[in-house]
């Protein structure tokens, strides 16, 4: 999915040893379709060659306000006119201090100055003493004020051998807040409460009764709900995903593990998605010890008990939040989809074929509501969460506006 197509990034550099990974940046806005153009201070060079960056971006590198080569002799007029974004990584503690300042002394901070609503995002990068100086804060304060996007900086080991906050976001995670920020914010303030993924029955201490389910759908839809600016609660089944960005995500086996974490929450949740895969049935009497094998050869019996259906109860829910379901179906996609959405008494049910859906990168979803039945077409499990955003946004009435 090229999430960067037509769009043009002043990537900018300033001093310090997150340098290096400025390279890997660009490559990855470039394998998303992005055009680059790249703008160091003279402190960057010392830490990466305008050469490298030159050779991977393709273009011109800038570095001198005074470069001739630009025809006006206006580069930071020139390269901030129709740029989508300017976005400095790393961004150094004195050029942090610039930025709040507006000062112009060079052609980063000129640009940056210059820039007019382009919008502008920085992933400081520096060690933790500097990061949590006060003056540092009151930096980074005003640049919020200010309307530019902080990217973290996250925790952990950092160049110098110290640990503590002020370390750099690695490139692919500056690569989605960027992305995410170019997402519509339509549901913005809203909380939204998902499940995904399997449920894992126990039936004796080393064997489980559980299902396909990937979870992907879900954690998409999770990234893309809090891409639109929502407060994300994600209750997961086993799943070897990774938890999407701002996302909170709640660990469970079980239904009735998924049930209780789902019924905690329900009640301050403006919207639920419930895209989970929930066992319908659990074992009734798990075994403590491994069960063996029969000696006369005989299987075993084992009896079950219906697990919670958490959906149908949190739509009863008098006061509970606008309900999303989910079907997979192996056949009789619409026929099953409608019965489901009626039985539960939720407005949106989502349907798909498990052979379209289940493990795979794409999907193809068909909508289910009062007004009808509206299929979407086959496409990256990431861009159909986003399309179920719009949907959902163009749907969810008034009263479940945030407060
Ligand atoms: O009940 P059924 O599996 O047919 O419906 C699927 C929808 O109901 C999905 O949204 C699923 O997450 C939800 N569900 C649930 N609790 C269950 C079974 C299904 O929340 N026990």
């Amino acid at each position: 999915m090229l999430e960067l197509a037509q769009t043009r990034i002043v990537l900018g550099l300033t001093g310090g040893i997150a340098c290096y990974k400025s390279a890997e940046l660009l490559r990855r806005l470039q394998d998303h379709g992005a055009q680059v153009d790249v703008v160091m201070t003279e402190a960057a060079t010392h830490f990466i060659t305008p050469t490298t960056m030159q050779a991977l971006s393709g273009r011109p590198v800038w570095v001198d306000a005074w470069d001739a080569r630009a025809p006006n002799s206006m580069a930071h007029i020139t390269l901030t006119r129709g740029a989508t974004a300017v976005l400095i990584v790393p961004a150094s503690t004195d050029f942090m201090a610039k930025l709040a300042h507006g000062m112009a002394d060079d052609l980063l901070s000129t640009l940056c100055v210059a820039r007019g609503s382009v919008p502008l995002l920085i992933a400081p990068a520096m060690n933790h003493e500097m990061w949590t100086h006060p003056a540092t804060q009151r930096n980074a304060s005003q640049l919020r004020a200010d309307g530019v996007v902080l990217l973290g900086p996250g925790e952990g080991e950092q160049a110098c051998g110290e640990t503590g906050s002020g370390r750099m976001l690695e490139p692919e995670q500056i690569l989605r807040a960027l992305i995410a920020h170019f997402q519509p914010k339509l549901l913005a303030g809203r909380r939204v409460l998902i499940t995904a993924g399997p449920t894992s029955e126990p039936i004796d201490p080393v064997r489980v009764l559980t299902n396909r389910s990937s979870g992907k759908m879900g954690y998409a839809v999770a990234r893309a709900a809090a891409e639109a600016g929502a407060r994300v609660e994600l209750v997961s089944g086993p799943t070897c995903l990774d938890t999407p960005d701002g996302v909170q995500r709640i660990d469970v086996h079980t239904a009735a593990q998924m049930h209780h974490a789902v019924m905690e929450r329900a009640d301050q949740a403006d919207i639920f998605i419930a895209i989970a895969a929930v066992a319908d049935w659990a074992i009734a009497q798990p075994s403590d010890q491994k069960m063996k094998k029969h000696a006369d050869g005989q299987a075993p019996k084992l009896d079950f008990v219906l697990n919670p259906d958490i959906l149908a109860e949190v739509a009863r829910l008098p006061q509970g939040p606008w309900c999303v379901g989910f079907a997979a179906e192996t056949e009789k996609l619409h026929e099953h989809a409608q019965a489901k959405r009626r039985r539960k008494d939720i407005p949106l049910l989502v349907g798909n074929l498990v052979q379209n859906t289940m493990n795979a990168d794409q999907t193809e979803l068909v909508l289910f509501d009062d007004a009808g039945i509206h299929p979407m077409s086959r496409q990256p499990k990431l861009a159909a969460a986003r399309a179920l955003m719009r949907a959902i946004a163009e749907r969810l009435p008034d009263s479940s506006q945030p407060v």
